[in-house]
């Protein structure tokens, strides 16, 4: 038996990843540990996770893969500190990683971290170094469907690279192309996201979701004068705009004066109609991006197969731009394509291309497990958490349980849906989700408001069974792990009404909606998860009710937190932000618990418990 322990630290969120022969056994993220969104600290919480949940000790593991290799970041800093000095100086010392700013990455301050877990450990040999880029790839085409494949990674940046391109066949892994920092997609959209008053790094997600509710107007102007974008899809930009490599802030005073507004202060400004036009702007020129990378790979190689990881590839709708254009036959996309991922993505290289083993191809199937890796609770320990907690719960049997839930749904009650493991990746696939009635047309306002407590527009993505999803979706492939964005299909698409766009609180006058409006984007475009039996039957087999009941094979899934909270882990966890805000039903496992049945007591305000993301 070989165990590997992958671990990504200290840039954006940390996490931990256990291989066991080749075999994703465990992955989470430090953040549903530690309670802070995105820590980037040591993931001591999840490495000592992973570690007894196989009941291994630190000293039982064979090999300890870092995802990055820090040297080579010194000198991206160093160089680009030297490039800009002086006026690059706060830009370096504020962006060095916390290990560079306490002393220089040595192997020695991991292993340090890591004898925490076990005074017994050591051996520092066991420490290896990947690379960023091919913690990524690796990410991406180790456990994959995929014998072979062509690997797009698209991020901030790592190292130096921020682009690159490179074929994966069997076990092996070949990185044939790279873009450089300073030119960077991830930047350059984060730059966007900073100058519409959001948050880099966690606000990318609502500059996607604003996009829909502009005009790409000035599309032109950012490929005239921020990116000049070549046919293939590769690009440079023109770093007189941007500040990152040399001060503080994403973008500079020409940035501001080219599009004729200062940067959008959250606090002071409200959202208006130029972020939504300078939204879908950058959207549109990030698909363009894509699209052409993708196209001008998939005819420099042939292949019929795409895998993506890195942080961009969390952009869902450029994904799912991708998958229409046809350029590949099928594309699989790393659930946790961030830098958590990293940590997976460096244990797999490990194992496959430093150690030479082979893959076992599991054809149309991914070795995820529907990346349900995280820590569980099964009913008996849940009986025991909620116990200690004062809570009312009810006991019941699975057949009573999807029977009542689906009941409650239907009558338009919001519901915390806790069960197995937690999932690893930014998203909620049905084991730490919110669940609500799609149907329901006060439904996106009411959870936005009342139990997410963030902006009204941000879009809710829907559950659907994987048998249904034809007849519901132009979408023609899985999407289990929601990174595919497509249109409602024709014959469930209605025109909203006037009343209904009050409801809302848009004014735009050519909004649309559909049959399904919790979960529809004012584009007719939806967000979609495919719900598999093999993967997550319990979740499986309560769509299936509500499908019975109603017609619908359809729910509503938003993550179980508020905003600027991680996801729920625990069972604590999930109390907390269920006796914290306005949802009406918990349910753990086998038990439900009502709100109107627990201790007046204990209900809490816990809007402004998180900070702003
Ligand atoms: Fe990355």
């Amino acid at each position: 038996m070989t165990s590997i322990l992958g671990i990504s630290a200290f840039y954006h969120d940390s996490a931990a990843t256990l291989v066991v022969d080749g075999k994703i056994i465990s992955a989470a993220q430090e953040e549903r540990f530690s309670r802070k969104k995105h820590d980037a600290g040591y993931p001591f919480n999840a490495v000592k996770f992973v570690l007894s949940n196989s009941k291994l000790k630190l000293s039982d593991v064979d090999y300890i893969v870092f995802f990055e290799k820090p040297f080579l970041k010194f000198e991206r800093l160093l160089e680009t500190y030297v490039a800009f000095a002086p006026r690059g100086f706060n830009s370096f010392s504020m962006s060095m990683p916390i290990w560079l700013r306490e002393k220089l990455f040595q192997k020695k301050f991991l292993f340090d971290k890591l004898k925490q877990h076990d005074e017994k450990f050591n051996n520092i040999d066991k420490i290896h170094f990947s690379e960023h880029h091919f913690s990524h790839a690796a990410s991406a085409f180790y456990p994959s469907p995929f014998k072979d494949a062509v690997i797009l990674t698209l991020d901030g940046v790592g190292e130096w690279a921020t682009t690159t391109v490179a074929k994966g066949k069997e076990n092996k892994i070949n990185i044939f192309n790279e873009i450089h920092f300073p030119h960077s997609i991830g930047l350059l959209y984060s730059a966007f996201t900073y100058y519409t008053g959001f948050k880099v790094n966690s606000g990318e997600y609502k500059v996607m979701g604003l996009a829909p509710y502009g005009e790409p107007k000035y599309k032109n102007l950012i490929l005239d004068e921020l990116v000049s974008l070549k046919e293939d899809g590769t690009f440079r930009l023109n770093m007189k705009y941007f500040n990152y490599a040399t001060g503080l802030t994403m973008t500079n005073d020409k940035f501001s004066k080219l599009f004729g507004h200062k940067v959008r202060d959250p606090e002071k400004d409200l959202l208006t109609q130029f972020h939504m036009d300078i939204a879908a702007s950058i959207q549109y020129v990030t698909e363009e991006i894509v699209l052409r990378l993708a196209s001008s790979i998939a005819k420099e190689t042939g292949s019929k197969n795409l895998c993506m990881a890195g942080g961009v590839a969390l952009n869902c709708v450029a994904n799912g731009k991708v998958l229409k254009k046809n350029v590949f036959e099928n594309i699989w996309i790393q659930p946790a394509a961030g830098d958590a991922g990293g940590s997976l993505g460096a244990a797999l290289a490990f194992w496959h291309q430093e150690l030479g083993n082979k893959r076992n191809i599991n054809h149309g199937k991914d070795e995820m497990k529907g990346s349900y890796l995280g820590p569980e609770f099964n009913t008996n320990e849940a009986e025991s958490a909620l116990n200690s907690l004062g809570a009312k719960y009810e006991k019941h049997d699975d057949e009573n349980l999807i029977s009542l839930v689906a009941n409650e749904l239907i009558k338009e009650k919001t519901v915390g849906w806790f069960q197995g493991r937690m999932e690893f990746g930014p998203r909620a696939l049905g084991a730490r989700s919110i669940i609500a009635n799609p149907k329901s047309e006060k439904m996106q306002k009411e959870l936005n408001l009342k139990v997410k407590f963030r902006e009204s527009f941000r879009p809710f993505a829907p559950s659907v069974l994987r048998e249904d999803l034809n007849e519901w979706f132009e979408l023609d492939c899985d999407s289990p792990y929601m990174l595919l964005v497509s249109e409602v299909k024709k014959s469930k698409q209605i025109q909203m009404k006037d009343n209904e766009k009050k409801l809302f609180g848009i004014k735009k006058l050519n909004i649309k909606r559909s049959s399904i409006p919790a979960v529809t984007h004012v584009d007719y475009s939806a967000r979609i998860q495919t719900v598999h039996k093999e993967t997550n039957p319990k979740y499986h087999k309560l769509i299936k009710k509500f499908k019975e009941l109603t017609g619908c094979p359809i729910l509503v899934n938003t993550s179980f937190n508020i905003r600027g909270e991680p996801i729920v882990c625990s069972i604590e966890d999930a109390y907390k932000c269920f006796m914290g805000t306005n949802l009406d039903i918990l349910v753990c496992e086998n038990l439900v618990l009502f709100k109107e049945n627990q201790v007046k007591n204990f209900l809490h305000d816990y809007k402004n418990k998180f900070e702003k993301d």
